[in-house]
């Protein structure tokens, strides 16, 4: 049975959301901001960097709704090639291509009275934006291939990266779209700005995982705060989860830990690529960071085969490996596009 609606309580709008760890005020005001939000129907956009938790907050907002009957569904922009992400969205009748055997029916139809949690709208072609505006505006969609209007009015939300860090509007989001689905905007503040979270956050890491809440000794908390955290509460989780299993069940010294962030901090610095690299790789980071660092997953979001995708890191001086471990800050100024 689902939980009766919590009338919003002035003590308790603050409190941490289900599954979210941390009190900071930038935190807090997210907490309260989510619980004002989430009863409406309005559009949210959730504005963050990498691993700070926006599809948590996303399925907070569904879970807080009076929409929690229905169906949250969520697709992210960059994980799959533009005709199959319209496809997957709109749906598509029998015989509108080549491949499409059967009538499907698209997410817009699947989550209607429900919620859409749109990740990394900003992935999305100008085409598909334009597309997807007309939809929200007019809560009817046509499959690809149709001529049917479809009820489709799910309450949208939608995630990206800030444009840079001093703007709130979405990056890659065509204007006129951004106005529609910015109906509220839910900023997540960046690990680096809220350390006062990290014991928190290890605390419950180290939990989750079946180990004591102390298990790195005293000092060892203390280096988490200093290292930059560019994964955000993402990385942070990889490096309690690394530091246990180096550890083989033994507690975790703050020499270890100094030793473990040390080699995080300063692979952000040293980039293993000689030459300044052709595609931009915060872009192909970002990628491979939403296709769980799978080759094939993200190859096809390349839009390449694998082996395709292997010799073209290989050119780049790249591999999956060293792109994970080491902390990009080399930006290039191409477009992504032109990886494909
Ligand atoms: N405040 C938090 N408390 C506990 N766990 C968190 C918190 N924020 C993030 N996490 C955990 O960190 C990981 C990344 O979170 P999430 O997927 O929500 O981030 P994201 O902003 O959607 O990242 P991306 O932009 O890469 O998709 C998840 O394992 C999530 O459970
Ligand atoms: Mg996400």
């Amino acid at each position: 049975m689902a939980e009766p609606l919590r009338l919003v309580r002035p003590d308790l709008d603050d409190a941490p959301l289900p599954g979210m760890i941390g009190s900071s005020p930038g935190m807090r005001d997210v907490y309260r901001l989510v619980r004002r939000v989430a009863p409406l129907d309005d559009p949210v956009a959730i504005v963050g960097e990498t691993g700070t938790g926006k599809e948590l907050v996303a399925q907070a907002l569904h879970a807080l709704s009076p929409r929690r009957g229905r169906p949250l569904v969520a697709l992210n922009a960059v994980a799959v090639p533009e005709s199959v992400f319209e496809s997957e969205l709109f749906g598509h009748e029998r015989g509108a291509f080549s491949d499409a055997k059967r009538e499907k029916a698209g997410l817009v139809e699947i989550a209607h009275r429900g919620t859409l949690y749109l990740d990394e709208l900003g992935a999305l072609s100008e085409a598909c934006q334009a597309k997807l505006l007309r939809v929200i505006e007019e809560g009817m969609a046509r499959r690809v291939g149709g001529v049917t209007l479809r009820p489709a009015a799910p309450r949208w939300v939608v995630s990206c990266q800030a444009r840079d860090p001093m703007s709130r509007i979405g990056r890659g989001i065509r204007e006129d779209l951004w106005q529609r689905v910015s109906g509220a905007i839910i900023t997540l503040p960046p690990l680096r700005q809220r350390a006062g979270d990290i014991p928190l956050l290890v605390a419950h890491f180290l939990t989750l995982r079946g180990y004591p809440a102390d298990w790195f000794e005293g000092a060892g908390v203390e280096f988490f705060g200093a290292a930059p955290w560019r994964g955000n509460v993402r990385e942070l989780k990889q490096v309690v989860g690394r530091l246990v299993l180096s550890h083989d069940g033994k507690r975790v010294s703050a020499d270890a830990v100094r030793r473990e962030l040390e080699g995080e901090t300063r692979s952000g610095r040293a980039i293993p690529i000689a030459e300044p690299p052709t595609p931009a790789v915060d872009e192909l980071v970002a990628i491979c960071e939403a296709n769980g660092w799978q080759a094939p997953r993200i190859a096809a979001a390349l839009g390449v085969g694998r082996t395709t995708l292997f010799k073209r890191l290989k050119a780049w001086g790249v591999s999956l490996r060293s792109l994970r471990e080491f902390t990009i800050v080399h930006r290039s100024s191409l477009n992504s596009r032109e990886l494909r």
